[in-house]
């Protein structure tokens, strides 16, 4: 079986062509730092614009890379939701499209279920699995017991991982894109420098323990800096450092608490899975890795190419409905909000 994936929900355009043997056919990818740069950030508008002008090269490209002509797909998958709704109506309206000239199976692709899926395509990890989903709009700790079937246990009551990264990559003045410009600072940095707080991770309240917050550290990241008189770039370095240190304390809390809460429950999980753009960063594995492992469990990430947004986690989220479920309406409508608890078919 072979389908063609389709990504467009932030800054990445992209297209691929994945088979249900695991097999990437090819991937296509652009990212849209040129047009995003000059604003510091993603602007919606010239997204979906910039999505417009490059997505048919790309598709042709993926197609041409995997020696395949359209009526050779079993079907088309693209990004539905959850995501800047300009760029999801340009992906899904390609996608559709396609469908609609060669008769194909249409695959309406939630963008959180992608990442999520996609260590199932590299790791062959079995459900259930406990996956910690740290992206640029999402921050969740989830049970993924079925390709619809997720049970959130805990998400973000203000910023996302991801976020606070970009946010505080601005703040240390590091642009855009900010998460691997922030990890490449704290390469050089001093992470014991500078004191800055671990949001809940000390309080002992049941509803809070799989919860994350990271503005109160973004804030003070921000107060610390303004400061220092005349920054330095060791300042800047030790500031990356000093952050990513209270964010990996932050996260190996979480998950912590709920790998504790999974071996009292007894569900027979041995897979912690990590994903979104977020599981990119090394130190972050390093530590998560470290803390899965003392539960005697075992960390899967995927290639830190296939966290960041892509088209081969979408297509192979089309694999996975395909063989669950029967295909997407092409009156599937785009959703800008799309909770992962919230996917209907078959489990
Ligand atoms: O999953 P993703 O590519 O897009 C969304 O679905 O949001 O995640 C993007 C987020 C951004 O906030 C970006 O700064 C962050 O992932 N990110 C990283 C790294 N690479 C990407 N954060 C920390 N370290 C990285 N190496
Ligand atoms: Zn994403």
């Amino acid at each position: 079986m072979r389908i063609l994936g389709i990504e467009t929900s932030c800054d990445e355009s992209a297209a691929a062509v994945v088979t249900d043997a695991r097999e990437v056919l090819s991937h296509a990818l652009y990212s849209q730092y040129a047009q995003h740069q000059a604003y510091q950030g993603v602007v919606p508008e010239v997204a979906a614009r910039a999505h417009l002008e490059i997505l048919p090269d790309l598709v042709a490209r993926a197609m041409e890379e995997a020696g395949l002509s359209y009526k050779d797909l079993d079907g088309v998958a693209a990004t539905t939701g959850p995501g800047l709704i300009g760029g999801v109506m340009v992906g899904a309206m390609v996608a559709k499209t396609i469908c609609a000239l060669y008769d194909l199976p249409f695959y309406a692709v939630n963008h959180l279920a992608a990442h999520a899926l996609m260590a199932r395509m590299t790791d062959d990890v079995p459900f259930p699995y406990l996956l910690l989903l740290l992206s640029g709009g999402h921050s969740q700790l989830l049970i993924a017991k079925g390709v619809n079937d997720f049970t959130l246990l805990g998400s973000t009551m203000d910023d996302a991982v991801g976020e606070a990264f970009d946010k505080t990559a601005r703040v240390l003045g590091l642009g855009y894109p900010g998460g691997p410009a922030l990890e490449a600072a704290a390469l050089h940095g001093d992470g014991a420098r500078f004191a800055l707080p671990r949001p809940l991770v000390h309080r002992k309240e049941a509803h809070l323990q799989h919860t994350f917050s990271l503005s109160g550290l973004k804030t003070a990241v921000r107060r610390k800096w303004e400061e220092l008189p005349a920054p330095t770039p060791q300042d800047c370095a030790d500031m990356a450092a000093s952050f990513q240190v209270a964010v990996g304390d932050i996260l190996v809390s979480r998950l912590s608490n709920a790998l504790r809460a999974q071996s009292q429950n007894a569900l027979n999980i041995n897979h912690v899975v990590l994903a979104g753009g977020v599981a990119a960063n090394a130190y972050l594995r390093g530590r998560l890795e470290e803390t899965v492992a003392r539960f005697g469990m075992i960390l899967v990430a995927p290639p830190p190419k296939l966290c960041t947004d892509n088209a081969v986690m979408v297509a192979w989220c089309g694999v996975e409905k395909s063989l669950c479920g029967p295909p997407d309406s092409l009156d599937f409508a785009p959703r800008p909000r799309w909770p992962l608890t919230e996917l209907t078919g078959a489990k």
